[in-house]
């Protein structure tokens, strides 16, 4: 009857794998904080700044200083701190770029790894660091 004591070794073996497979994504989650100033705005800089607080400014978003990103734009906040899926910043930046809401309008999207540091840094608070703004 090798099967019916097999069942009690295997259920604990299970477990065991569970919780360390859940152990993946908690440990990367703690993986060092995003820099705003080094990581984020550069990207801003680069995609986003032209329209928004640049040479233009469309629907009142301004993404030179933290208060103005933190205030958002005409549609509300475009920043919830802890809250990734619920900020445009970076939401609209991850959609199909077919879609007619994908950011930037024009130039150069963001790189899978650049959508990464930005969710990262929103879920981690929004920290802006020593960065005051930029003129
Ligand atoms: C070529 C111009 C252009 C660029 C570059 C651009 N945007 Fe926009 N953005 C617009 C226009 C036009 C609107 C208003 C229409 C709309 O909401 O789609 C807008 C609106 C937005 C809104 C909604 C703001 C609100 O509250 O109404 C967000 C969020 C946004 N942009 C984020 C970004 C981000 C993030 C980037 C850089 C990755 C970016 N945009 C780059 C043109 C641009």
């Amino acid at each position: 009857m090798r099967s019916t004591r097999l069942i009690p070794m295997a259920f604990p073996l299970l477990l065991f794998i569970l919780v360390v497979a859940g152990s993946g994504p908690a440990a990367s989650s703690s993986a060092e904080a995003v820099d705003f100033a080094s990581e984020i705005w550069p990207v801003l800089e680069r995609s986003c700044l032209d329209c928004h607080g640049g040479k233009d400014t469309f629907s009142n978003l301004v993404v030179t200083s933290p208060e103005a990103l933190l205030k958002g734009g005409d549609l509300g906040k475009v920043i919830v701190p802890g809250k990734p899926d619920e900020s445009p910043l970076l939401t609209r930046t991850e959609l199909p770029m077919d879609d007619l809401d994908y950011m930037p309008v024009e130039g150069e999207g963001l790189s899978e790894e650049e959508t990464a540091a930005l969710r990262q840094w929103i879920a981690d608070g929004a920290d802006f660091g020593d960065w005051t703004g930029t003129e």
